[in-house]
């Protein structure tokens, strides 16, 4: 079987039953894929890579969420089954208690994507209409700084994302509001719930 996004998305459906860790998974292979664009990438095959990143990073967090586990678990598992160690490598490179050093552009990429998507999805959950296109890059900076928001999110490696992907984190909170936009109806940031992510049919490619 090849190491292709389907074959991502399978072992993510396999590990991972709960919708909003799949829809986290898309939404940070979105992220992922118009970092790898911003960056000059414009191959189909290395663009998919970026995204698969995205979508694998957190494959293995429903089974093993312990930093204990988590990621080591994820990497051994991607191992044995054959990806290719650039991927692993960047998998491994989300977290910061694993040590791994973020040296290729994807590795910086998985820090600047992973807790921003999540956290702009969470800006557009609390207005109005609930919906993503309706988050102005601003708003997502001064939520950041109310503690009591999105608790669960640490700010830190957002900004360190934005530090080390190289940009300043304004333009960084309106790339991630960007590539959301167009998978918002599939994340729930459309205004309405999102539908069911069933283990197939694959999702589009955002
Ligand atoms: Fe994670
Ligand atoms: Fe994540």
């Amino acid at each position: 079987m090849p190491h292709d996004r389907a074959a991502a998305w399978a072992l993510l459906a396999e590990f991972t039953p709960s919708q909003p860790l799949r829809r986290h998974a898309l939404s940070v292979e979105a992220t992922m894929r118009e970092l790898a664009r911003s960056h000059g990438v414009s191959d189909p095959a290395e663009l998919e890579s970026w995204g698969v990143v995205g979508m694998l990073h957190d494959f293995d967090y429903e089974r093993f969420p312990t930093e204990a586990d988590h990621v080591w678990r994820g990497m051994e598992i991607l191992r044995e089954r054959g990806w290719p160690e650039p991927t692993i490598r960047a998998v491994g490179a989300h977290a910061f208690y694993t040590g791994i050093e973020r040296a290729a552009p994807v590795e910086k990429a998985i820090l600047a994507a992973d807790e921003l998507s999540g956290f702009v999805g969470a800006c557009a959950l609390v207005r109005p209409s609930r919906r993503i296109a309706d988050v102005p890059v601003e708003s997502v900076l001064k939520r950041m700084k109310e503690k009591a928001f999105a608790r669960s999110v640490d700010r830190s490696y957002i900004t360190r994302g934005a530090e080390e992907w190289g940009t300043p984190l304004l333009d960084l909170v309106a790339l991630v509001l960007r590539a959301q936009v167009g998978i918002a109806a599939r994340l729930g940031l459309d205004g309405a719930p999102a539908a069911e992510l069933p283990d197939e049919p694959v999702p589009p490619v955002p």
